[in-house]
């Protein structure tokens, strides 16, 4: 529509330029006449046509130099700060970290209740003496059962199974005297070791054969005799054979 008004608004131009040039001409063609002719004469110029409508718009200048740079007197004034921004979300949790060092050592506690009184008597003894009353002869490689006892702390000794257990570690003193009726070997086991032999040949028709020996025994060690084919060893009246032990120095 713009387009078409302005194609129109040309056209018209145009005509009215072609009439003013013709008028001229045709002004002109009288004037160069005949003086004496009969025309009359010209007419006075005509009214100045009435100015043209604006041009159409010219292209685009060229960029123009970068302006000078503001100083601090040409700057305005520096605004006021601004609210603060609401917080942000939390981040996310951030990789483990080295382990510390070792913190300082606590305040030392406070003592505790004394305790109950001990029985150092009770606690740190182990004797036992035991006899065996039978004119049987033992039983070869089995402990000896001595059946009777005279002295035996905390039953260390077991009168049925004829083995000493210890309780308390420490050093003991084992030892013992056998009648003998025939000849006589006696093995001092510790733990299924023979630890020592004795073994005398009868001479007389009693005599009295022994032997002893220093053991360290830890807490559950046994302690035994035993015999072999050589087994002739009794216990009657007047003529025990007694198997003796105790704790010589505690651990
Ligand atoms: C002796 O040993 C036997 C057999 O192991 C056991 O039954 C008994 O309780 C023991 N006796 C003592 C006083 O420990």
């Amino acid at each position: 529509m713009l387009q078409r008004t302005k194609m129109g608004q040309r056209f018209w131009e145009k005509l009215h330029l072609a009439l003013a040039l013709l008028l001229l001409n045709l002004g002109s063609a009288v004037t160069g006449g005949d003086p004496h002719n009969c025309y009359g004469a010209p007419g006075l110029p005509g009214m100045p046509g009435v100015p043209g409508k604006d041009g159409r718009d010219g292209l685009k200048g060229s960029k123009g130099e970068p302006g000078i740079p503001a100083t601090l007197a040409t700057r305005g004034p520096k605004g006021m700060k601004g609210e603060p921004g609401s917080p942000g979300l939390p981040g996310k949790t951030g990789p483990k970290g080295l382990i510390g060092p070792t913190g300082d050592p606590g305040i030392m506690g406070m003592a505790g209740q004394p305790g109950m009184p001990g029985s150092y008597k009770q606690k740190h003894q182990s004797a036992f003496s035991v006899t065996r009353q039978t004119n049987e002869h033992p039983l070869k490689n089995v402990p000896v059962v001595f059946n009777h006892v005279i002295t035996n702390t905390n039953h260390d000794y077991n009168t049925t199974t004829g083995k000493f257990t210890c309780k308390l570690p420490g050093f003991y003193y084992f030892t013992f005297h056998s009648s003998q009726t025939s000849n006589l070997c006696v093995i001092l086991y510790k733990d299924e070791n023979k630890m020592a032999s004795f073994c005398d040949h009868q001479t007389n028709t009693m005599q009295v054969s022994s032997g002893g020996i220093v053991l360290h025994l830890h807490a559950g060690n046994q302690v035994w005799l035993a015999v072999n084919d050589y087994n002739g060893m009794v216990g009657i009246i007047n003529s025990n054979s007694i198997f003796s032990g105790f704790l010589l120095f505690p651990d």
